[in-house]
């Protein structure tokens, strides 16, 4: 047993920006930041920072008050079923993750609303093709999941001029555009939309949301941009649907598996466009003071905020 109060936090993540464990140390310089469990007694650890651990990982650790998820999806810590009992987790909710997310989604709801892809595709096959370009006004997008992420895009993409319809669990008040809530609500908003973007947490009520039945209640020829996770999607009914031309094009930027197969589908697929999960990312500059603020509230006794209710999985 160490005779030191608790006063180390670890760090794990093999994809965050590598800054991280400094960035820490300089805003918890009253805790030793440590990037291994090696050599550091178990009950000397109060919080761990933590993206994509292995399960099991946090199991030994006896007086852990906080588990800061370094990201805003925590799917993959609610499938940790070795996790210390009680501790609360914290994710992020961050000024800098939310405005690369809004660059994304804007940028590439622009490029679907212009048919980029067309254009692109005339240009290699040198057709002159004038594509009429029609004002935002015309092209309603939906948003499903209103949360931190959601309600961001949204408001952007209303200030360009588009028709916004938002879709949540749970039914919102008071916002500037048209909302449905719950899964009976989900045909009516797919029947809107000419644009889908999803920004729902991947939970057991979301994973393979978007199945032939989902793809089939779109409008036909219409667009979806998948932000979220891979997993809410059914890959196979994708590319069905696209092959059919029900979809237009898809932009996708997460996946069921990561890095995506070389074999996989959807690299060569003429009407999707990829980025390597890139949309968006946590960024010390921006989210350590937060992050050091949740360390020290939970070692004062406060609960952290932020924080994620494992009943509903988000
Ligand atoms: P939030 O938890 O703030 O919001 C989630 C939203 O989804 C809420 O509006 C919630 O409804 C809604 N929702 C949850 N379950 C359902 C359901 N079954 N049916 C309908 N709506 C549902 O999350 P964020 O906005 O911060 O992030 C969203 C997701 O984006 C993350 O979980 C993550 O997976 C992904 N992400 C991806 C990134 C990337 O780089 N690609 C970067 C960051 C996040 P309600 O309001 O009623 O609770
Ligand atoms: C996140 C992500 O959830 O980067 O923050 O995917």
């Amino acid at each position: 047993m160490s005779e030191t109060t608790p006063h180390v936090v670890l760090f794990h993540s093999e994809a965050s920006d590598e800054r991280w464990p400094d960035a820490l140390q300089r805003a918890l310089p009253e805790f030793e930041i440590k990037r291994t469990l090696v050599g550091v007694a178990p009950e000397d650890v109060v919080a761990a920072v933590v993206w994509r651990h292995p399960p099991g990982m946090l199991e030994p650790l006896s007086n852990l008050r906080l588990i800061q998820v370094l990201g805003a999806g925590v799917d993959h810590f609610l499938t940790d079923t070795r996790l210390p009992k009680g501790v609360p987790i914290a994710r992020l909710v961050d000024s800098g993750l939310t405005a690369r997310m809004t660059e994304y989604v804007l940028l590439h709801t622009l490029a679907l609303h212009r048919r980029s892809a067309e254009s692109a595709q005339a240009q290699r096959e040198r057709r002159w093709e004038f594509l009429h370009p029609a004002p935002p006004e015309r092209s309603r997008v939906g948003i499903l999941g209103l949360g931190a992420l959601g309600l961001a895009c949204a408001s952007t993409l209303s200030t360009i001029g588009f028709n916004i319809v938002g879709w949540s669990r749970s039914p919102k008040q008071n916002l500037p555009f048209n909302t449905f809530a719950g899964n009976a609500t989900l045909p009516e908003v797919l029947r809107q939309c000419d644009v889908l973007v999803l920004l729902l947490p991947l939970t057991p009520e979301t994973n393979g949301l978007v199945d032939e039945r989902f793809l089939g209640q779109m409008r036909e020829g219409a667009a979806l941009i998948n932000v979220a996770r891979g997993t809410l999607i059914v890959d196979e009914d994708l590319v069905a649907a696209l092959d059919s031309g029900r979809v237009r094009h898809v932009v996708l930027d997460v996946f069921r598996q990561e890095p995506l197969p070389v074999n996989h589908p959807f690299w060569a697929h003429p009407q999707i466009t990829m980025t390597p999960h890139n949309s968006s990312a946590t960024n010390p500059d921006t989210a350590v003071v937060q992050v050091a603020r949740n360390i020290r509230r939970s070692v004062a006794g406060l609960s952290p905020l932020n924080i994620v209710d494992p009943r509903v999985g988000y």
